[in-house]
């Protein structure tokens, strides 16, 4: 089978912030990230500073401005705190991006190489919706903490108590929030620039106006491990939560991150200890008999998930444990999942009915149903 768009992995999730050395603070602490690398004023980056995190393969880097006028500090005072970039790790940058502007992509940055002690870089960006980017990593000949012009860090603060030392292992996928009637436009693009199909799972018109206020489709690469979900509003009774998104980000971007657990339970725990907000679940989530009977067997037993709320979906290929932070920063914006999967490759689709309960009484508190 050859691959058109052949990918490594998901390499960076980068964020504009407003406040980088508070955001790497809060994702140290709550999310049990290790800072690992630096930039800023004190080694040669004027404009802003940046704070790259990791826990196991994910890594987020967290750039701010320190001074007005710049194009990041810009992005911040449109859009709020959000995702800037989709970084990927491909083993050809230069064929890649080749590929992806033939096919349409708005390229951004043309391939270069950075260079430091460690090695070399190579590095290209396209464009996807709204303002965010799709930088293109080959990192294969560099042994840095991160990319040139970085400054390995050490840590912020100490690991969080768990068996492996953190909370989370990799992204598990990035989902996209576009405008209504450009889901089936982005799926087109990502097809086509990218070649990645579309996975199983689908929100259509029979469960989006009913329950979820959103339509949904699931792009991926051959290899399955880069995954983009894509978002549109679904005409329905009340206001999507896709836009109230739009509306406070300020267009189209990136919704969630979902981050693969392998102890759920004990993660939720640290993070509500530490501070994050989860959506809440109906009891009836988990006592209803209908609902208990899809849920079945787990590795937990209910009640252990019903106390934090923890959500079950399954699949032909087996189940998946979930659960949703609230948004993390004042913009009813981006927001995190937790994911532990026991063979399901699904995102949660037959939760859409218990979230969407979920979500409605959080957009009812904020006023914007
Ligand atoms: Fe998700």
């Amino acid at each position: 089978m050859s691959d058109v768009f052949p990918v490594n992995g998901m390499d960076a999730v980068v964020f504009a912030v407003g406040n980088a050395r508070q955001a790497a603070h809060y994702y140290s602490t709550a999310f049990g990230m290790r800072l690992i690398a630096y930039r800023g004023p004190e080694n040669g980056s004027k404009d802003e500073a940046a704070y790259v995190l990791r826990s196991g393969s994910a890594t987020f880097e967290l750039r701010g401005s320190i001074r007005p006028g710049t194009e990041l500090a810009r992005h911040v005072a449109e859009h709020g705190d959000g995702v800037i970039d989709l970084a990927i790790e491909v083993p050809d940058v230069e064929a890649a991006y080749a590929y992806a502007v033939a096919q349409g992509a708005e390229g951004l940055v043309e391939p270069y190489t950075a260079e430091d002690e460690h090695g070399k870089v190579v590095l290209a960006a396209v464009a996807t919706y709204g303002q965010t980017r799709h930088t293109l990593v080959d990192r294969s000949n560099y042994g840095g903490p991160y990319l040139p012009g970085y400054a390995p860090a050490e840590p912020l603060v100490a690991p969080p108590g768990t068996r492996n030392g953190r909370l989370f292992q990799a992204v598990d996928h990035c989902v996209g929030n576009v405008e209504l009637g450009k889901m089936d436009e982005w799926v087109e693009f990502y097809r086509k620039v990218m070649g990645f199909t579309n996975m199983a799972e689908f929100i259509g018109d029979d469960i989006a106006t009913e329950y979820s206020a959103l339509m949904s489709k699931v792009v991926a690469d051959g290899s399955r491990k880069v995954k983009f979900p894509l978002n549109e509003p679904a005409v329905s009774r009340k206001k999507s939560q896709i836009d109230e998104y739009l509306e406070f980000y300020g267009g189209p971007g990136v919704q969630h991150i979902a981050l693969a657990t392998n102890d759920i339970l004990a993660t939720v725990d640290h993070m509500r200890a530490a501070g994050v907000r989860f959506l809440d679940t109906p009891d009836s989530y988990y006592d209803d008999p209908e609902l208990r009977e899809r849920i079945g067997r787990v590795r937990a037993p209910i009640e252990e998930l019903k106390k934090r709320g923890i959500l079950v979906d399954r699949d032909e290929d087996g189940y998946l444990l979930q659960i949703f932070t609230q948004p993390v920063q004042d913009r009813p914006t981006v927001f995190f999942e937790l994911i532990e999967r026991h063979g399901s490759l699904g995102f949660g689709k037959g939760n859409f009915k218990a979230l969407f309960e979920a979500i409605e009484r959080e957009q009812e508190r904020r006023g914007n149903l």
